[in-house]
Parts: C-alpha cells; sequence; structure tokens
C-alpha cells in the first residue's frame, strides 16, 4: 500500500480543525500510520517548501507555516496520495469544490488548512515521510476496517 504525508497547517490548529481533518481521511478509509504536533523551525520550512524558494509568495509560506503548531501525519492506502489530495481539494480554497476539506473548511489561498504530498511530483511522498518522521515512528499494523474498505 502506498504512504502519504499530509499536515494540518497552523490554520488548521488555530481553528480547531485537527480532528475534523483526521475524521475526514478515517472515515475514506484511510490508515493513519505515524502522528506527531510539532512546531516547524525555519530551516525545515525551508526543505519542505523548497520548490517554491524564489517565488513571491515564499517568504509569507514561511512565515505562516511556522506561525504556529502543525499536526503532521502519514496515512496508508491504495492510491493514497491521489485519494488524499481528491479530498483536500484545489489549492486555493476558494475554487475548491463543496464536499472538500478546503471546499468546505477553508475561505483562501495561503491559509488553505491542510497539505498533502503532490500526486504528480515522483518521490514527494517519500521525501517528505523521511524529512518529518523517523522510520521507527511510523507504526505496522491491520486496520480491520480494511477488508471492508477494499474488495
Ligand atoms: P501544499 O499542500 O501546501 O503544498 O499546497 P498545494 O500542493 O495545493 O499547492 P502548492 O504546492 O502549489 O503551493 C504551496 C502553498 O503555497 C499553497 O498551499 C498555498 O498556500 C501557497 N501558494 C501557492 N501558490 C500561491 C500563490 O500564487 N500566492 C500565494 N500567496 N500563495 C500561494
Ligand atoms: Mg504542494
Amino acid at each position: 500500500d502506498e504512504r502519504t504525508f499530509v499536515m494540518a497547517k497552523p490554520d488548521a490548529v488555530q481553528r480547531g480543525l485537527i480532528g475534523e481533518i483526521v475524521s475526514r481521511l478515517e472515515g475514506k478509509g484511510l490508515k493513519l500510520v505515524a502522528g506527531k504536533f510539532m512546531r516547524i523551525d525555519e530551516a525545515l520550512a525551508h526543505e519542505h517548501y523548497g520548490e517554491h524558494e524564489g517565488k513571491p509568495f515564499f517568504d509569507g509560506l514561511v512565515e505562516f507555516i511556522t506561525s504556529g503548531p502543525v499536526f503532521a501525519m502519514v496515512w496508508e492506502g491504495d492510491d493514497a496520495t491521489r485519494q488524499v489530495r481528491r479530498l483536500m481539494g484545489a489549492t486555493d480554497a476558494r475554487d475548491a469544490q463543496p464536499g472538500t476539506i478546503r471546499g468546505d473548511l477553508g475561505n483562501d489561498l495561503g491559509h488553505n488548512l491542510i497539505h498533502g504530498s503532490d500526486h504528480e511530483d515522483e518521490g514527494a511522498n517519500e521525501r517528505e515521510i523521511d524529512l518529518f518522521f523517523d522510520d521507527e515512528e511510523l507504526l505496522d499494523w491491520d486496520r480491520d476496517a480494511s477488508t471492508w474498505v477494499y474488495e
């Protein structure tokens, strides 16, 4: 099964939406394999968002992502990366479809509640999981519901 990196951003934490976000991913049938409530420092922010370095919004993005605690997670499931992106909705929450996390709960491009690894960027998953978690923090376990989620 595929593993993907997901993060409830500082705005989601401040708004008390960690549970809602976790709930939506659990409800879809994805399996949580790691979670960490943490503060991102400047260096980690630069590494994590390295692809956006030099863009006009980069400094604001780093400032935002380091502004308060985040809840970092790893989720597992069939096609997990793409499924999470579908549940997240479009990057700009103002354009995100109703039914998605950003579409239902977000109102802004910069404050868009959730990060998920880019499914079009091969290797993004592994890179981001490695950046945020040690191997021993990823738990191997069987979710009993999986037999009812997938045929
Ligand atoms: P992440 O899951 O956070 O990576 O979002 P994403 O993959 O949907 O978007 P992307 O990786 O392209 O951009 C990263 C973050 O930068 C987005 O979540 C936005 O908050 C922010 N961002 C992207 N493009 C712009 C922009 O044009 N202007 C501003 N202000 N912020 C942007
Ligand atoms: Mg991205």
